[in-house]
């Protein structure tokens, strides 16, 4: 008693479930995955449920069944054989193994064949030995190979392949095809950055924070004016700074040199970075003055100028908020002041002496004021209980004398959970250290 149309609707179904296992996922990146899957165990990751690869967990196909993205951050995956068979699926474009347990080195060559990868992340793992010699495809917008345990040095064709292949291709997709973020913090990479990256002219982050980097900075640096951000904190990097002209970085908005060996002044030009948010130059062995062309950084929320040898710190801070003496002028000068945004100063350790100058207490955004290690005397004014966002006070290692000021106990942002919730609002641009 069928219905005549039931067959034919249940054999159309057989047909088309038939071709799409035949389309979703050919033989090879079938075994590919087999591969992948026998050299990484994960308990979190469930394939062996569905016969169809393009339908597995963290797995996206393309209409014609060929994988393209492989997404599997944060799935507990351990092993310390990377496949290398990864390398037969020729189209993926996104790999994406963040935040797993990953160990072991990476082939030379790994990455040769995957000429279509866009954004490849393997941060947070326990990869170890050296970076792969070069990143084949010019599509790649994105490596993140931070927090792992790399070392050895970056190899230069690493950055100049992505730049060659890029460079060949037309102008009009140039734009979407070139590197735009370097993330290789917390590693063991030694040697200096390669002056070809000059010419990843549309960078926009780099991170090599926590390395062993050396070297110079080299000038070609400044060839690129996309970059956002630059953290080059804890290495080892040297030279003189004012031989860096900063003036064409005009979206920069994070500068972060902390605990390097760069010496030299600080040259006019990073003074036209106009977005810079944070700036830290703490660590260093900078000298000379700041100059007061800083104030044109109305932007400016964290000023780290810790540990150098900027002489007469106190003496160049008068001149930026408009005194030309320790004496307090009258009606407000905060308008005129090119510091007005700040929230994080820190001038730890810069020889400052006499009394804690009194135009800090017109900078009224402060939540975080460091300046310890100073040779600072005088007492303790009763102004800083006034600031209505602090919240961090360090004066220790100073000559300061008399007594507590009781206003520091009615420190609005500790004392009224209204000031409280208003305070945190100045982002912090960047992590605030105390193990110095
Ligand atoms: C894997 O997925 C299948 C189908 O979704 C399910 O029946 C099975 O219980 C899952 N196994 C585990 C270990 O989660
Ligand atoms: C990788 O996945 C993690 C976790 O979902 C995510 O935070 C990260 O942004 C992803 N990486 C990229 C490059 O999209
Ligand atoms: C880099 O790491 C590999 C593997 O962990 C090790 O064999 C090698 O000695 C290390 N090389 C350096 C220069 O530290
Ligand atoms: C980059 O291109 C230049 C000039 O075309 C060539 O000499 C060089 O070998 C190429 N480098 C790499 C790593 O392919
Ligand atoms: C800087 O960029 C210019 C043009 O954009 C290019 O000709 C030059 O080679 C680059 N310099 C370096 C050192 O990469
Ligand atoms: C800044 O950019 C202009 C225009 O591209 C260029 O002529 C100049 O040489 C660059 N300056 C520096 C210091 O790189
Ligand atoms: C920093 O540079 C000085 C010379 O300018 C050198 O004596 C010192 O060893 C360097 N320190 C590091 C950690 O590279
Ligand atoms: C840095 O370079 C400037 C300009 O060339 C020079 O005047 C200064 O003495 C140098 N400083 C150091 C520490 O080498
Ligand atoms: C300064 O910050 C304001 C508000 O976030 C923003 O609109 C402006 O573009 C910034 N100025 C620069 C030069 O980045
Ligand atoms: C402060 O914020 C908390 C959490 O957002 C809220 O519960 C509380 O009511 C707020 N207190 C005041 C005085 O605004």
């Amino acid at each position: 008693m069928d219905h005549p149309f039931s067959h034919g609707f249940l054999l159309i179904l057989l047909f088309s479930s038939i071709t799409f296992t035949i389309h979703a996922c050919d033989l090879t990146e079938r075994s590919a995955l087999k591969s992948f899957a026998s050299a990484l165990s994960s308990l979190a990751l469930n394939w062996t449920a569905s016969v169809d690869c393009c339908q597995r967990e963290g797995i996206t196909c393309n209409q014609n069944g060929w994988i393209i993205q492989l997404r599997l951050p944060s799935k507990g995956l351990t092993g310390g054989t990377f496949p290398s068979s990864l390398g037969n699926i020729k189209l993926l474009s996104h790999l994406n193994l963040s935040h797993n347990l990953l160990s072991g080195s990476l082939e030379a060559g790994m990455f040769l064949s995957l000429s279509r990868l866009e954004i490849l992340d393997l941060s947070y793992n326990l990869f170890s030995g050296e970076i792969p010699l070069s990143l084949s495809s010019s599509y790649i917008q994105m490596v993140d190979f931070s927090s792992n345990i790399f070392n050895g040095t970056i190899p230069s064709s690493f950055l100049q392949h992505a730049w060659n292949l890029s460079r060949s291709l037309p102008a009009d997709i140039y734009n979407a095809q070139a590197l735009q973020e370097i993330s290789l913090s917390t590693n063991g990479l030694v040697g200096p950055i390669s002056e070809n990256v000059g010419k990843l002219s549309k960078l926009k982050l780099m991170r090599l924070h926590y390395n062993n980097l050396q070297g110079h900075l080299h000038p070609s640096l400044m060839n690129c004016t996309n970059l956002v951000e630059i953290n080059l904190g804890f290495n080892f990097f040297s030279g003189n700074i004012s031989v860096l002209d900063f003036s064409n970085l005009t979206q920069l908005s994070k500068l972060d040199c902390i605990s390097n060996n760069l010496t030299g002044t600080l040259p006019i030009s990073l003074y036209s970075c106009k977005s810079l948010k944070a700036l830290r130059l703490a660590t260093n062995d900078f000298e000379g003055q700041i100059q007061p062309e800083i104030l044109q950084l109305k932007n400016l929320t964290f000023l780290s100028l810790s540990r150098n040898r900027l002489t007469s710190v106190t003496g160049a801070m008068k001149i930026l908020t408009g005194f030309k003496s320790e004496e307090m002028p009258d009606g407000d000068i905060t308008v005129d002041s090119g510091l007005q945004n700040l929230c994080v100063f820190s001038l730890y350790s810069c020889h400052m002496t006499g009394h804690i100058p009194a135009w800090i207490s017109k900078l009224g955004k402060q939540e975080v004021l460091d300046l310890s290690f100073n040779r600072l005397t005088g007492t303790i004014p009763g102004w800083l209980g006034t600031l209505p966002h602090l919240f961090f006070l360090l004066l220790n290692d100073n000559l300061i004398s008399g007594e507590f000021p009781m206003e520091l106990c009615r420190l609005q942002a500790l004392v009224s959970q209204k000031a409280a919730n208003e305070t945190g609002h100045c982002s912090l641009e960047l992590p605030v250290y105390l193990t110095r």
